[in-house]
C-alpha cells in the first residue's frame, strides 16, 4: 500500500487517522507521508520518497535515526528483559547516570511520557508545599494534562483553540496563566497570590510556540520569587533537556530549578519520561512518602537500555554538541541570508539544534503573542515546498526543527538550496 491507501484505511480505526493530532497534516491539507524506515539523517516513506529529516521524532532522534549502539542496546535486552514490573539493575544504571551527570538532580522517578512527567511534577510540588496553584506560561506545553490545556503552544496552538473540550473548569481553576519573558507580569501574579502558589512550570527554552529562548533575567526573577514565596520552580526540559546542552538549558542559564522533568532524548526514542531534582522534595514520593504516583511500564528494561546507550554517548562525546552548534549556526545564517535577498519577512530562533524559522514581519518573537502574529499560510507554502524538495520539517509554525549528530555541512547546504527555490 502506498502512503495515501494506508492513510486513508488508517482514518477508519483511528481518529484522524493518528495517535498524535500534529501528525495528521490537517492545517497542511494534504495526506501525510507514511513512514517505513529510518537511518541517520534520513527518512523514508512507503512510497520511495527519501526525506533529511529535521523533525527526529519531534526532538528524540538527536544520535539520528536507528544509531547503532542504542539498537544494539535494545537489541541486547530485548533477549533477556521485556517488562517485569521489578526493581531492574538497568533502572539504577540509568537513574544513576542521570543524577551524577546532571546538576541539580539527587534523586529521579521514571515515568512514560513528558506529559507523566510533567503532571506528576505538579502533583508533587502540591504535595511538598501543601498548596493548589500552579502558574504555567502561555504558549508552553507541558503534555495534554487537563491543568495544562489552556493557552498551551504545539498542537493546541497549531489548531489555534483556546483549550480543549473535556477538560472540566474545576481542573484548572488552579492554574494561573503568566506572560513568558514578562517580569512585571511575573511579580503582579505572586504579589497577587504569592503564598497560594505550589509551584511554577516553565519551559526554559521554549519550543512549543515555535523555539522562544526564555531572557535570562527573566528566569533569575522566577528562581527569586519561587524562594520568596516558598513555591517550587519546576524546568519542563522534556524537549530543551539534552538537546541545547547535555545538562539542559538551566546550564546555560544558570538557574537552578527545585525539579526538572525530561523525556524524549532520555529515552533514546522509547516511550519514556522522568522527573527529579532535590532529594528533601522526591522524598516525599510514595512509597517513602505521601505523593503517590505509579506506572505498571515505568523503568521498563527495554527503554531503560535505549535511554543508557543515548545519554551516555551524548555525555561521553562533548563535541557532538560543538557539531550540532556549528550545523544551527550555519542553518540560522543561511536561512537569514536568503530572506534577506529573497525579501522573506524572516526571524529566527535559535538555542543550539533547536531552531524555529518564523515568518514575521516584526522581526521579533519573545512570546505567545509575538508567535501568534506570524503569517501562517507562508509557512504552508514554506512547508510543502520543502517536502517536495525531500526536506522534512514540522508541519506548523508553531514547532521547532531540529538537527541531529548525522547531519552534515552538506544536509544543511541541501536545506539551504531547497530554501534558495521557495516563491511566495
Ligand atoms: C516541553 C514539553 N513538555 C511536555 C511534553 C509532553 O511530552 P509527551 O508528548 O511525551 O507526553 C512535550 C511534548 O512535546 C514538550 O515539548
Amino acid at each position: 500500500m502506498n502512503s495515501h491507501e494506508i492513510f486513508e484505511e488508517s482514518k477508519q480505526y483511528m481518529p484522524g487517522g493518528v495517535n498524535s493530532p500534529v501528525r495528521a497534516f490537517k492545517d497542511m491539507e494534504i495526506t501525510p507521508p507514511v513512514i517505513k524506515k529510518g537511518e541517520g539523517a534520513y527518512i523514508f516513506d512507503e512510497d520511495g520518497n527519501q526525506y533529511i529529516d529535521f523533525v527526529g521524532a519531534w526532538g528524540p532522534m538527536i544520535l539520528g535515526h536507528c544509531d547503532k549502539d542504542v539498537v544494539k542496546a535494545i537489541k541486547e535486552t530485548a533477549e533477556n528483559a521485556i517488562a517485569f514490573g521489578a526493581p531492574t539493575e538497568l533502572e539504577l544504571k540509568l537513574a544513576k547516570h542521570m543524577c551524577t551527570t546532571l546538576d541539580n538532580f539527587d534523586m529521579v522517578r521514571m515515568v512514560n511520557s513528558g506529559t507523566e512527567a510533567t503532571m506528576s511534577a505538579v502533583k508533587l510540588a502540591r504535595g511538598y508545599t501543601g498548596r493548589d496553584k500552579i502558574i504555567k506560561f502561555a504558549g508552553c506545553y507541558h503534555g495534554h494534562f487537563d491543568g495544562f490545556l489552556i493557552s498551551a503552544g504545539s498542537g493546541v496552538m497549531t489548531e489555534g483553540i483556546p483549550g480543549s473540550a473535556g477538560v472540566p473548569e474545576a481542573s484548572i481553576k488552579n492554574t494561573v496563566i503568566g506572560n513568558y519573558n514578562d517580569i512585571e507580569n511575573i511579580e503582579m501574579i505572586f504579589e497577587k497570590m504569592g503564598n497560594e502558589i505550589a509551584g511554577v512550570i516553565i519551559e526554559p527554552v521554549a519550543g512549543n510556540m515555535g523555539v522562544v529562548p526564555a531572557k535570562k533575567e527573566f528566569l533569575q526573577k522566577l528562581r527569586e520569587l519561587c524562594d520568596e514565596n516558598g513555591s517550587i520552580l519546576i524546568f519542563d526540559e522534556v524537549m530543551c533537556g539534552f538537546r541545547v546542552a547535555y545538562k539542559g538549558a538551566q546550564s546555560l542559564y544558570e538557574v537552578t530549578p527545585d525539579l526538572t522533568t525530561f523525556a524524549k532524548i532520555m529515552g533514546g526514542g522509547l516511550p519514556c519520561g522522568a522527573y527529579g531534582g532535590k532529594r528533601e522534595i522526591m522524598e516525599k514520593l510514595s512509597p517513602m512518602g505521601p505523593v503517590y504516583q505509579a506506572g505498571t511500564m515505568s523503568g521498563n528494561p527495554i527503554v531503560m537500555a535505549a535511554g543508557l546507550a543515548t545519554l551516555t554517548k551524548l555525555y561521553e562525546n562533548p563535541d557532538l554538541y560543538v557539531k550540532l552548534e556549528t550545523l544551527g549556526e550555519k542553518l540560522e545564517k543561511g536561512a537569514l541570508k536568503i530572506a534577506k535577498e529573497k525579501n522573506l519577512p524572516l526571524c529566527v530562533n535559535r538555542c543550539g539544534a533547536m531552531i524555529t524559522l518564523f515568518f514575521n514581519e516584526e522581526g521579533k518573537v519573545e512570546n505567545y503573542e509575538d508567535a501568534k502574529k506570524c503569517d501562517t499560510d507562508m509557512f504552508k507554502k514554506f512547508f510543502l515546498h520543502m517536502l517536495n524538495s525531500g526536506i522534512n520539517i514540522a508541519p506548523s509554525q508553531f514547532e521547532a526543527l531540529f538537527i541531529n549528530t548525522t547531519h552534515t555541512e552538506e544536509h544543511i547546504d541541501s536545506f539551504l538550496q531547497a530554501m534558495k527555490k521557495f516563491q511566495v
